[in-house]
């Protein structure tokens, strides 16, 4: 049977799926807590990463060497940076990209890691497409996007700031975890997608609606991936 790896940023990301997984084991490892058993019939580890890429990217590390995950799933939430994304709305990962890493000098485009070979990290294109399917199933009332989710150590909750990440990196969302989950899987050569439901526009309002939104969008991504695990 096939293990996935369920990284969420923060507690109320992951609580769910922590209190509907069965035959759990806790490992401490980096300060994290390592949720390993199954949820929904399906071999699971599920795990809170903390906030930001470094959290992020030890995470999906530890998954790799001490779990062998076969496959990486993110959840969470994202700013959107699309008018027709919606707060509640999902975004899948067609790929992921720093818009915070800036190496113009000598010569990257904003977004790429000097000496790598790839500006941005494509997440699995048979998961997305199942995740796709699934989601109109699962949250009928919300739309589903495919595209490219960009990540930096910034919460976004400014309109020039917004525009200037679109330019740069013409993503869908942003958030502060996706791509440095996608590159650790990429070094790893592991399987991966992020799933981000919408909290916030990314802009002067994301202040007042993120705490308001939170809630509901984490729900739509964690239904999504339940019901996932099984078509992995
Ligand atoms: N996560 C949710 N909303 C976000 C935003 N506006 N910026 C960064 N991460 C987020």
């Amino acid at each position: 049977m096939k293990r996935t790896g369920i990284i969420g940023a923060m507690e109320e990301e992951v609580a769910i799926l922590k209190e509907k997984m069965e035959h759990v084991t806790v490992t401490r490892k980096a300060d994290m807590e390592f949720y390993q058993g199954t949820l929904n019939g399906c071999e699971a580890v599920v795990v809170r990463s903390g906030i930001g890429k470094v959290n992020a990217g030890i995470c999906v590390q530890i998954l790799a060497d001490v779990f062998q995950v076969d496959t990486i799933i993110n959840t969470g939430v994202a700013g959107s940076l699309k008018t027709e994304i919606n707060i509640g709305d999902i975004v899948l990962s067609t790929d992921t990209m720093y818009h915070d890493m800036d190496a113009r000098e000598f010569g990257y485009p904003i977004g790429q890691v000097p000496r790598m070979d790839t500006l941005t990290f494509p997440a699995d294109p048979e998961i997305r497409k199942k995740a796709a399917r699934i989601c109109k199933e699962v949250n009928p009332e919300i739309q589903v996007f495919e595209g490219r989710i960009v990540s930096g150590d910034q919460f976004v909750a400014d309109k020039e700031q917004k525009n200037r990440i679109i330019e740069n990196t013409q993503g869908w969302c942003t958030e502060m975890e996706g791509t440095a989950i996608g590159q650790a899987a990429y070094l790893n050569k592991i399987p991966y997608l992020v799933i981000r439901a919408i909290s916030d526009k990314a802009d002067d309002s994301a202040h007042v609606d993120y705490p308001t939104f939170e809630k509901q969008a984490i729900i739509h991504s964690v239904n999504l991936v339940e019901a996932l695990l099984p078509l992995l």
